[in-house]
């Protein structure tokens, strides 16, 4: 089993325990089960397209990509997708599944097996005339759903899908997406320097891959050393822990205030709405760069960061 994994998903790292179960999914369907109906959920950029587009080939299939935000109708997606696809072999990626609208989210419900069903046949017509019975036959076609927002979509829908959940990369594998992306190997120092740049994100660490890449070759540089990828990641605009320069411009905020500082009075400083504060705020916590009880504070580590940059 360990090496049909590996086999299966030779170009993309890490999510170990996703990769497990997706290969039992491909296992089985190549002995005849049907492949199920999965929902991928990550943050953006975890690589949800990436191993979508792997599986596919594995299955075999021709991959149909449909971004849920241009699907406005039961009837779009009806005539325009599943008809064209009836008794074909085929594997549907629905990108974006929280944006889909309520009406093509409970039409999915129907069109998705329980248990082990093999094959659905949903009723369909519309006022244009269109109708007559769609099959929906698994032992032919797979659905793929991502989302980065599962808390959005209909929960009916959810509990019908497979829902494999993403894990944070670790600085190993940051350090080999950014290899990857390079295109040669990092000196050890280096594999510990840059994935601190990519805030956990497997976007971030090939982003910074390019772009280490394009550096190296203006600077003649073949071998990245700690050194060279201090002036890199200077020189890209790039801070320590990925913040982003909201994030940043929160932290320097508490920092101005030794005896910390209410959420009221920040919000009204960072100008964030409700969410996008939350969301500043859990990053800057699980970095240990404030505290928060009650009033918001800059640990040590956070002032020590910021010093850092001052110099
Ligand atoms: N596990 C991985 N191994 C190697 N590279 C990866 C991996 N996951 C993602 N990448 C790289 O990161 C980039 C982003 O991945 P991808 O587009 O698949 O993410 P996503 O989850 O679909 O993002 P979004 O939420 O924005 O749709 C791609 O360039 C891809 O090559
Ligand atoms: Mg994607």
């Amino acid at each position: 089993m360990g090496d049909t994994i590996s086999m299966l998903f030779e170009n993309v790292i890490g999510q170990s325990d996703l990769k497990k179960t997706l290969a039992l999914y491909v296992n089985a369907f190549h002995k005849g089960e049907v492949f199920p109906c999965v929902l991928l959920n990550s943050a953006p950029g975890a690589g949800k397209t990436t191993f979508c587009r792997e599986l596919a080939r594995e299955l075999g299939k021709p991959l149909v990509e449909i971004n849920a935000s241009r699907i406005k109708t039961v009837k779009q997606l009806v005539n325009q997708v599943f008809r064209e696809w009836q008794g074909k072999e085929v594997t549907f990626f629905i990108d974006e599944a929280h944006a889909l609208s309520k009406p093509v989210e409970t039409f999915l419900l129907s069109a998705i097996p329980t248990g082990s069903q093999t094959s659905v046949t949903v009723n369909y017509s519309d006022a244009d005339g269109n109708d007559g019975p769609l099959t929906f036959d698994y032992s032919l076609m797979t659905i793929f759903m991502a989302t980065t927002e599962k808390h959005e979509m209909f929960k009916p829908l959810v509990d019908r899908l497979y829902v494999l959940t993403f894990e944070e990369y670790n600085k190993e594998q940051l350090a080999s997406i950014i290899e990857r992306n390079l295109g040669f190997p990092l000196l050890d120092c280096a594999k510990e320097f840059l994935p601190k740049y990519c805030r956990g994100n497997a976007r971030s660490a090939a982003k910074l891959g390019v772009d280490l890449r394009r550096y190296c070759i203006v600077n003649d540089i073949s071998e990245v050393d700690e050194l060279y990828a201090e002036i890199a990641v200077d020189e890209l605009g790039l801070f320590l822990y990925g913040l982003n320069s909201e994030e940043l411009k929160t932290l320097k905020i508490i920092a101005d205030h030794p005896n910390g500082i209410t959420i009221t009075q920040l919000k009204a400083k960072t100008n964030l709405n409700m969410n996008a504060q939350r969301d500043v705020e859990s990053f800057l916590l699980r970095n240990s760069l404030i505290n928060v009880k009650g009033i918001r504070e800059v640990t040590n580590a956070g002032r020590r960061y910021i010093d850092s940059l001052k110099k």
